[in-house]
């Protein structure tokens, strides 16, 4: 009777996990992730907005590999570690596949609040801030990536090496 309940509860187990994978699968469409096609070292998906790609054996692109350092340098500290959120912000993982490219950046860019009685959320403005606003597309296509749980937590190990195109754009950006 007692191994009964054990094979049961691990049925239940089983169907939750199952449930969950399923659930996790439906929550984006493929055509705003998959990588359509490449340029210099960026991917792109068919509406040309910046997105991960992950290779066969696991080697991720550049843009995702800086994206989950400045992540971690600059916004962690509220929305939690590998874009999981925190009780005072949102998980990012999930606000990269559920919002707009072009309204994420308008949110970093330019800040967002809910202030009120009840409520004193504050997103900063990061538009001066180079450290931010020079791997914006960095930034998002890693949590791109952790939202659909293409890249998992933790540091990644391989990455594509940082094109030119990449190298000569970045340097570009900080020094303006
Ligand atoms: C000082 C804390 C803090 C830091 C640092 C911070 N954020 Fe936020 N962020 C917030 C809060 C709080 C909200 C929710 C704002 C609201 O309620 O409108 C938010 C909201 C957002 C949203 C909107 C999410 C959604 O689902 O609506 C995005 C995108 C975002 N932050 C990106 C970033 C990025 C990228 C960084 C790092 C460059 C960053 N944030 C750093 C506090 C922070």
């Amino acid at each position: 009777m007692r191994n009964l309940k054990v094979l049961f509860a691990a049925a239940l187990l089983v169907a939750g996990v199952q449930a969950g994978s399923a659930y996790a699968k439906q929550a984006y469409d493929p055509a705003q992730v998959d990588a359509a096609y490449s340029e210099d070292g960026r991917y792109f998906t068919e509406d040309d907005v910046p997105t991960y790609n992950v290779q066969e054996d696991g080697t991720i692109d550049w843009l995702s590999y800086s994206g989950f350092r400045r992540y971690h340098s600059e916004c962690h500290v509220c929305h939690g570690p590998e874009g999981e959120g925190s009780s005072y912000a949102p998980a990012l993982k999930k606000s990269a596949l559920d919002m707009d490219y072009y309204d994420f950046i308008d949110v970093v860019t330019n800040g967002r609040k809910k202030v009120s009685a009840s409520e004193n959320s504050v997103m900063p403005a990061f538009g001066t801030n180079p450290n931010v606003m020079c791997y914006l597309d960095d930034m998002y296509v890693y949590l791109k990536a952790r939202g659909t749980d293409a890249i998992a937590r933790g540091r990644p190990r391989k990455k594509e090496k940082k094109s030119d195109v990449i190298r000569e754009d970045e340097n570009a950006c900080l020094e303006n």
